[in-house]
């Protein structure tokens, strides 16, 4: 079984996928992590954002278990992602490793879930389930807010909120594979729901559907 879960930042999305994933034991893969992994990367090297070529090359050499997560969500990385998240040839070279974890879940478990921006439209087209995970745009930066603030107590609401507001623009505004609802998907808005709410609204969701 494979779950699409796509959704802007600040959504929630993450939380329920790894809830959905030991509920239904699947193998769990956040892919905006591939694309962090990327953007830092090039900021470590001190590559430029517009250099396509060197970026591309950067992704190919990035894989999937070896991750770093340490400095992979600092508001930098967070920006620079999603630029290098417009580079065609870059969507490229990581989709076929989101593909490949797609279809090869540990064999201990029954399936995948992914989530990220176009898992749904672009790299589990088949999924057997697509949720769409939202809240309102001030919400969602108010959570990024106070969880950046646990490391840094200066961090400034209205620059969070600026910058996941450019950061949706560019996400669902750009040309190859952006972020869309797509007509077969689940949406839940978690604007004004707990976490345990929304996870069983996805849950039983997918229970009413699955057999
Ligand atoms: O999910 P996240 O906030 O960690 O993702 C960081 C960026 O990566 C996001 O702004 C856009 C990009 N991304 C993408 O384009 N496609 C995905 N499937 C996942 C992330």
């Amino acid at each position: 079984m494979i779950v699409a879960i796509d959704g802007p930042a600040g959504s929630g999305k993450g939380t329920i996928s790894k809830k959905l994933a030991e509920y239904f034991n699947l193998s769990y893969l956040d892919t905006g992590i591939l694309y962090r992994a990327v953007a830092l990367q090039m900021l470590t090297e001190g590559i430029n954002e517009k250099d396509c070529r060197s970026a591309k090359k950067v992704a190919r050499q990035v894989s999937i278990t070896s991750i770093d997560h340490s400095g992979i969500r600092t508001r930098a990385v967070s920006d620079l992602a999603s630029k290098i998240a417009t580079i065609s040839s870059v969507r490229k070279e990581l989709l076929t490793r989101q593909r490949r974890f797609a279809q090869n879940p540990d064999p201990d478990k029954d399936g995948a879930i992914l989530d990220g921006r176009d898992i749904g439209t672009v790299v589990c087209p088949n999924a057997d389930f697509k949720l769409f995970i939202m809240a309102e745009l001030e919400i969602r930066a108010k959570r990024r807010w106070k969880e950046l603030l646990q490391s840094d107590p200066t961090v400034i609401y209205s620059e969070v909120l600026e910058e996941m507001r450019s950061r949706d623009e560019r996400d669902t505004n750009r040309k190859d594979a952006p972020l869309v609802v797509t007509s077969d998907a689940m949406v839940i808005d978690t604007s004004n729901k707990s976490i345990d709410v929304s996870f069983n609204e996805a849950k039983n969701w997918i229970l009413s559907r699955r057999f």
